[in-house]
């Protein structure tokens, strides 16, 4: 975790105490630090720089405004998968010509705003979204950039819920195919032609499946430029993976290396679209312990924070490391299982955890910056937590806790018989 520290037994996010967040503004509640988030994006950028490359942060890995404005503000372009991300993108003062679109089913209203906005491109990834891109263009008398996403048919090495670039997922076009798809593509009136983009999995912790990939990539690029078809821009997805406990993936230093090496003499402009590696480490949700069960096998903790505030535990059986916002002197520690208020037995965010928990305790669940908020559902008419973004010795509220009357916004009663 970056910009995470204890100082006197107090757990610090920049020149902020956790417990101050949690007091000021309840839990659960989601806290990111800006420059957390800067030097992550910085990361990046500065392995890139003298290179023809663009960095578009996956907005779905966290997609608020702050957080958008924060990497906007630092020149990120943006990786989005809906006309809602880039409605986001545009209200956080992002640059729609350094917009990809990407995603399997873009609806052709959706297509039309990003037209109109004026993205870099879309990811297409079928034959009939090309049609469909074209379709749209056509109406408004403009030519579509399009990417296609090619399905290398690598093995990520990932969980298989997050793994993309096999031929068994739903995702890109086989490369078998992309040539025909490509041929096509050149011949229509409304589309042109400018990349070639996949993207393998998330939370990959080794670069070696990305090499491969590139490989594949290349050897389609070195087929299609035989038949005259040329493209200016190389797009390698997202993907590395961050640590969450005792993983060891590749920096993004190390990983753009690598890729520089063997793109070398290639001339490709390069983007690359990382989401967690950007924002996981950059923020922690906050939850506190409301009771101490404890039953003839296992010790529960639970906690005001549950599966709708935060899946991955639920839906990956995802370990994130849970830490105390302030260490204890006194008690013992044993193995706590930390459980939250919603009606289901999967409904977990830490198994087995050795802590010293006393009833109104703060914790902090950490590395929960990407794929956390986003992921957040209204479950048991829970509603969603606050987002805090901590600047050097602010700390700053950047989306309000829902209320129960956003929650039935736009609800109704059946007319009286
Ligand atoms: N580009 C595309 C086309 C993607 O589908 C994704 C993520 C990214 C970029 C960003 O990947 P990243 O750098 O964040 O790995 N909810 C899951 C992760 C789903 C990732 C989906 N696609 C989780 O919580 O682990």
């Amino acid at each position: 975790m970056d910009n995470f520290e204890y100082r006197n037994g107090r757990l610090f996010v920049e020149e902020v105490a956790l417990e101050r967040i949690a007091d000021e503004f309840g839990t659960p509640v989601y806290v990111y630090s800006r420059d957390a988030l800067e030097r992550a994006y910085q990361s990046y950028a500065q392995a890139l720089e003298g290179h023809d490359a663009l960095v578009c942060y996956a907005v779905k890995a966290n997609s608020n405004l702050a957080v958008l404005n924060v990497l906007a503000r630092q020149g990120a372009g943006f990786d989005i998968v809906s006309a809602g991300e880039l409605e986001r993108v545009l209200r956080a003062g992002g640059d729609p010509a350094k917009v990809v679109f990407s995603g399997v089913g873009k609806q052709p209203d959706e297509i039309r705003r990003a037209l109109e906005a004026g993205i870099l491109c879309f990811n297409v990834e079928s034959d009939a979204e090309l049609d469909r891109i074209n379709a749209v263009a056509a109406q408004l008398g403009v030519k579509a950039p399009v990417s296609f996403r090619v399905n290398p048919d690598v093995d990520a090495g990932t969980h298989p819920y997050i793994s993309t670039g096999l031929k068994e997922n739903k995702f890109g076009i086989d490369i078998d195919t992309a040539v025909d798809v490509y041929r096509r593509a050149a011949a229509l009136e409304h589309v042109r032609v400018v990349g070639m983009d996949c993207h393998i999995g998330s939370q990959l912790t080794e670069v070696s499946p990305f090499l491969d990939a590139i490989d594949r990539l290349l050897a389609l690029l070195d087929t299609l430029a035989t038949e005259g078809i040329h493209i200016q821009h190389l797009d390698l997805g997202g993907g590395l993976g961050v640590c969450y406990t005792d993983e060891t993936p590749p920096t993004p230093g190390e990983y753009i290396e690598q890729v520089l090496a063997k793109l070398q003499g290639r001339g490709y402009k390069l983007i690359f679209e990382p989401g967690r590696s950007i924002a996981a480490n950059a923020g922690v949700m906050l939850t506190r312990v409301e009771f101490l069960k404890q039953t003839g096998d296992k010790n529960f903790a639970i906690i005001d924070g549950a599966m709708n505030d935060l899946i991955r535990p639920s839906l990956y059986g995802a370990y994130q490391e849970i830490i105390p916002a302030t260490l204890r002197e006194d008690g013992e520690t044993k193995p706590w299982d930390l459980v939250g208020p919603v009606c289901e037995t999967g409904d977990f965010l830490g198994k087995d955890r050795a802590l010293n928990l006393q009833p109104g305790d703060l914790l902090a669940v950490c590395s929960a910056g990407a794929y956390g908020f986003v992921m957040a559902s209204n479950y048991n008419t829970r509603p969603r937590p606050a987002e805090v973004m901590v600047d050097d010795n602010q700390a700053c509220l950047v989306r309000a806790r829902e209320t129960l009357h956003d929650l039935m916004r736009g609800e109704q009663l059946l007319p009286e018989a």
